[in-house]
């Protein structure tokens, strides 16, 4: 029961106030039930990988204007995606980016798999991104487990066992929030709470749609979780 009041408010919260990112698609579009198209969420999940969002938008813009789709990235030239990707770092990506495409289009017809299961085989997709992808793209009811999510769980249900430790738990816990409708939109959703509302340092509770329920926030530890083991 619990789960569902969680992803209740939170979709309900995102519904008001996600992000608008040029990979997602319109409030209304969202609320029909539209999902956003495979090749720029994976495209834009990559970016993200090891780079904000401020610095990914520009970049998602300037890629999908040059290759509108994954055919399109799979016919560029190496060293025109490698000069795209300049400025945004770790090239392994760039690297990775391009194998994908070409695998997606000659392997697959140009069509992104649509499960956690097919993703995962593609070159340079890991479980993070295989499950953002499924939940995102397919509407498939994956857990996407990133720090943010791993925040969020920890002060929720008050969990003081240190990461790395935790993340079994953790993730757990996540998985018990996943919901059956919208898992994209609540994957997202806990992605912009843990980076407008539920920040490491002194998270705004006062705005928080899961204040309610929150027991970090009930104890007064929210701002001290996630602990971590020291190095
Ligand atoms: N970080 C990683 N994936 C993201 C997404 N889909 N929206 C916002 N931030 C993200």
């Amino acid at each position: 029961h619990e789960h569902k009041v969680v992803s209740s408010a939170l979709l309900a919260w995102y519904d008001v106030h996600a992000r608008e990112l040029p990979w997602r698609i319109s409030p209304s579009d969202r609320q029909a039930g539209v999902v956003p198209d495979p090749y720029r969420v994976w495209l834009s999940e990559i970016m993200l990988q090891q780079t904000t969002v401020a610095a990914v938008k520009d970049y998602f813009h300037r890629f999908t204007s040059r290759w509108p789709t994954v055919l399109d990235l799979a016919a560029a030239r190496d060293e025109d995606v490698m000069g795209e990707w300049a400025g945004l770092g770790y090239y392994a990506r760039a690297r990775n980016l391009l194998k994908c495409a070409r695998h997606v289009t000659e392997a697959h017809g140009g069509i992104f798999p649509d499960t956690h299961d097919e993703l995962l085989t593609l070159p340079g997709i890991g479980p993070y991104t295989a499950a953002a992808i499924a939940s995102i793209a397919f509407d498939r009811s994956e857990t996407v487990l990133d720090g943010n999510v791993e925040r969020v769980m920890a002060r929720f249900h008050d969990i003081h066992d240190p990461l790395p430790g935790s993340k079994p738990r953790l993730r757990d816990l996540a998985e018990g929030h996943t919901p059956s409708k919208r898992p994209g939109d609540h994957a997202q959703a806990v992605m912009d709470l843990g980076a407008t509302v539920c920040t490491p340092k002194s998270p705004a509770c006062g705005i928080c749609p899961l204040m309610p329920d929150c027991q970090g926030q009930l104890a007064g530890t929210a701002a001290e979780l996630p602990k971590k083991t020291p190095k």
